[in-house]
């Protein structure tokens, strides 16, 4: 049974804690879940009724930095799910370096640390021989790193185009299709729970870009940092460009692209009868992979969807770790 620690107890954190604790992957047992006000332990396992709606209300609060689950050896598995911070990373980053120079694996939906340090973050892994797997930084649920890994490894990526924020894609959405305003669009957005803690992040197009770093580095070996992306995001789109983009039978997306010209996010019209045009809160990529051309693939990228990206990668350990122990 792999020990896993979840940091970070909210959104995803608090579902993913309830769906471990039910038993939702097969060789895993929750033993931790903390936040920013400690944390709370139960090595024979936690189950529902441990889980609070939030942490500070459980008696078995420890009022100690989670990092302590680490360092204290009291996992094998940490789910890193603070808030993405894009200045230095943390908590997070120093959550998954202190994990992985422990050989801890770690799965994780946390931009910043993927954003900011991928390639010495994967060299730590690398030297410890653990595992570090990030799905749902990019795309919610949609499998855009696994699918690149596993059923194209051996094509070669040349360009990368897409809608990468549900936020910003619900409202251009709502400004072409009901003609409501930016900001009431940005309202409705924050109630569906997909819009970052500050909103900036989406509208200045900054989360499509740490997003486009992540998909360029990880899958292109890019090796980029989000000072390289060109970013431009929507907040000067008006009613009347909308309006004009829709009697020409277009609309404008905010879009991320990482070709050989570089990374830039901006937005741009987009004929609606294109295969990235999706609204709503859908994400939508397209691939260009050199010999199988170009591919593209839709689906929710922000919200619940996100769960199974980290259930997916968790299992991906549970089955690799299985593997290693049999041989
Ligand atoms: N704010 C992000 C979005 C959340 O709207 O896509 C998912 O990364």
């Amino acid at each position: 049974m792999l020990r896993c620690v979840i940091i970070g107890y909210g959104f995803l954190g608090k579902r993913l804690a309830k769906l471990l604790a039910a038993g939702a992957v097969e060789g895993v047992k929750l033993v931790g879940v903390a936040s920013s006000k400690g944390y709370i332990y139960e090595e024979s396992g936690l189950t529902l009724v441990d889980l609070p709606d939030e942490l500070q209300s459980s008696r078995a609060l420890k009022p100690s930095p989670a990092i302590e689950l680490i360092d204290r050896g009291l996992t094998d598995l940490l789910v890193e799910l603070t808030p993405t911070n894009i200045r230095d990373g943390e908590p997070g980053l120093s959550h998954i370096k202190l994990a992985l120079e422990h050989g801890i694996d770690v799965v994780t939906a946390n931009k910043g640390p993927i954003a900011l340090a991928y390639d010495e973050l994967m060299e730590l892994a690398e030297e410890t021989g653990s595992m570090l797997l990030h799905e749902a930084t990019v795309g919610g649920g949609i499998p855009l790193i696994s699918l690149k890994n596993r059923c194209l490894a051996a094509d070669e990526l040349l360009s990368i185009k897409g809608i990468l924020n549900g936020t910003t894609n619900y409202i251009l959405s709502r400004m072409h299709f009901e003609e409501m305003t930016l900001e009431l669009a940005l309202r409705e957005a924050q109630m569906l729970g997909i819009a970052e803690r500050d909103p900036t992040l989406d509208l200045e197009g900054i989360d499509t870009a740490l997003k486009l770093v992540i998909l360029a580095n990880s899958l292109m070996n890019a090796g980029k940092k989000l000072s390289d992306v060109k970013i431009k995001g929507i907040t000067g789109i008006t009613s009347e460009a909308i309006a004009a983009a829709k009697e020409s039978g277009m609309t404008i997306k905010l879009i991320g692209t990482a070709d050989e010209n570089g990374l830039r996010v901006a937005p741009k019209l987009v004929r609606l009868n294109d295969p990235i045009c999706v609204h709503g809160t859908l994400n939508a990529v397209s691939f260009n992979f050199k010999i199988l051309r170009r591919l593209t693939i839709i689906g929710e990228g922000a919200g619940e969807s996100t769960i199974s990206a980290l259930l997916n990668d968790i299992y991906e350990v549970v089955k690799a770790r299985a593997r290693s122990s049999r041989t």
